[in-house]
């Protein structure tokens, strides 16, 4: 699907323009920065668009929306797929075993789960963990997007194949799109496995030491230290 450009991203564009240009400083004035909207407020009002949801079917079998959560000005972003039963039960993101492991994932990389962001593609669980169908994607979609325009993130992570096809608006295959940037909505954004896949896979080393590649790409864009971390997880 086509994504519009946020505002977030056309700034972005036009300081990297002045940069090619010769310029090394841009000045902003303390009034412009007190006016700026506080994202937090933001996403209040995004969450209370999406209201008690019933624009799709995965309405009548959920118990909780799990609309996401993290610093409101992550410079990093996580998106999975949707909530299975624990985080259905408690109405937050990645809180089950997958989020056990993206927590120590998060910290391999030098940071804290409250410093990033982490939101799901479809906000209701879809019954007995099946794959979301694309009208269901296509429907939660659009809030996923105010999210990440709200927060504008400076990388954006997207955790396995439903993730990344549904933020690059294609069918993709995962081991060929993972380890590289792509961007949506103007942003660096880095496919991985899914950590539930890497806990199926737990025996192999080779899929966490690929997504650990990964994870160093993001550290690398984000200018935290690599040398030394999270190498032996
Ligand atoms: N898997 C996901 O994709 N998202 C969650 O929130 C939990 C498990």
């Amino acid at each position: 699907m086509a994504f519009c450009r946020d505002p977030a991203s056309e700034l972005r564009d036009y300081l990297c323009y002045l940069v090619d240009m010769g310029w090394d400083q841009v000045f902003v004035s303390r009034v412009a920065q007190k006016d700026r909207p506080i994202p937090s407020a933001k996403l209040t009002a995004i969450r209370e668009e999406i209201g008690d949801c019933r624009r799709c079917p995965l309405s009548s079998g959920r118990k909780t929306i799990v609309f996401g959560e993290g610093s409101p000005e992550a410079r990093l972003m996580f998106v999975g797929e949707g909530p299975g039963a624990d985080e259905d039960r408690e109405g937050r993101p990645f809180v089950g075993r997958a989020g056990q492991l993206l927590n120590r994932m998060i910290n391999a990389m030098g940071l804290d789960r409250s410093q990033v962001y982490i939101a799901n593609v479809v906000k209701c669980r879809p019954p007995g963990n099946r794959d979301p169908e694309p009208v269901e994607i296509q429907t939660c979609l659009p809030f996923l997007q105010a999210q990440i325009n709200v927060i504008s993130p400076e990388v954006i992570v997207g955790l396995g194949r439903i993730a990344v096809g549904s933020l690059l608006g294609r069918k993709i295959s995962l081991t060929k799109t993972r380890g590289s940037f792509y961007y949506v909505n103007g942003i660096p954004f880095m496919p991985t496995y899914h950590p539930s896949f890497l806990l199926r896979k737990e025996p192999e080393r080779k899929w966490k030491a690929e997504a650990w590649e990964d994870l160093k790409k993001v550290m690398a864009q984000l200018d935290l230290p690599v040398d030394g971390r999270g190498d032996s997880k």
